[in-house]
């Protein structure tokens, strides 16, 4: 039984593995198409959130590999409200052949798995976003050919899609750094486990509060917003404390010549991101968003294809 819940479930090797298999098939799709490995297998999607590129890249990648997906907003399912998980889990796992779910606690992707008979996949926790890592990881790979040694820095909150971020770098070998202001640093456990899986791949693990000393040597800059979704009572603060992190010109200028800038999208332009550095000849947004697609079909692939 497989779920995708979080990086940290895997090993390197069978990460690596999922990122082998997303360029495999990315390069058959460009060539004119998949082979349908997924053949009559069905996705249910579960959202408790909104979603552009989960939502459409998963059904996508299911179509163009032969299989179905089935998309339930958060008004029909009412995950825990309607009808308790546990129910959910062992009703839906009778219709189809996998389920993706975002959720906000991050508890309850887990308990979804814990009575699914078939394989859970995690589309964004209040915790992680592992699916946006392997897409990540993916576009990191094609812009410098490998993972290990690449300097990545993630500047801005501390939140689910740099934990994710962070334990890619770790399992992979990227030396990942964070640049957050004081209250919103990764949570202590997360980057314990990162700490850990550096060990093995060479990586190194920093956590720092100055944006300027975080970006200098980095082949990456990362930001996301400031106000993930479920904070949004929190958004007016946040606006007043994050703004020395946002990623503009001047910043992307003291890192190395070559630098890429990443988002997972989507962006709050004139905050976390300027348009200059959005549209600039840095940015990598789109190619990484276009990426969910590939990714998507490798982490499918290693979970249902027969
Ligand atoms: N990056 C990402 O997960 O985007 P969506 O919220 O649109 O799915
Ligand atoms: N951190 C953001 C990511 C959206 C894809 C959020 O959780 O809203």
């Amino acid at each position: 039984m497989k779920d995708f819940l979080a990086l940290a479930d895997y090993t390197p090797q069978q990460l690596q593995a999922m990122l082998d298999r997303a360029v495999a098939l990315k390069k058959e799709f460009q060539a004119g198409g998949n082979a349908p490995l997924l053949k009559g297998k069905t996705l249910a999607m579960i959202f408790q959130k909104p979603s552009l590129r989960t939502r459409v890249s998963f059904d996508m990648a299911m179509r163009h590999l032969g299989g179905d997906a089935l998309y339930l907003s958060p008004a029909e399912i009412g995950l825990g409200k309607r009808e308790s998980i546990a129910d959910v889990a062992r009703v839906v796992s009778g219709y189809v052949d996998a389920i993706m779910a975002r959720v906000f606690d991050h508890e309850h992707v887990v308990e979804l798995a814990r009575w699914a008979s078939i394989p859970v996949i995690n589309g964004l926790s209040d915790y992680n976003h592992p699916c946006q890592a392997m897409a990540d990881a993916l576009t990191i790979y094609e812009e410098f050919g490998r993972l290990q040694g690449i300097n990545v820095t993630f500047v801005g909150d501390g939140n689910n899609v740099a934990v994710s971020l962070m334990h890619a770098c770790a399992k992979l070998g990227a030396n990942f750094t964070i640049a957050n202001p004081e209250g919103y640093d990764l949570p202590a456990a997360a980057v314990e486990q990162a700490r850990q899986f550096a060990v093995e791949s060479g990586a190194t693990i920093r956590q720092l509060r100055d944006p300027h000393e975080a970006v200098r040597e980095a082949d990456v800059i990362y930001t996301d917003t400031w106000t993930s979704m479920g904070q949004e009572e929190e958004a007016e603060k946040r606006r007043k404390v994050f703004p020395p992190y946002q990623v503009n010109a001047a910043l992307v200028a003291e890192a190395r010549p070559h630098v890429i800038v990443m988002h997972c999208l989507p962006a709050h332009r004139g905050e976390e991101i300027t348009d200059e550095v959005a549209d600039g000849e840095h940015s990598r947004l789109f190619p990484q968003a276009h990426n969910r697609l590939h990714a998507q079909k490798g982490i499918l692939a290693e979970l249902l294809a027969d």
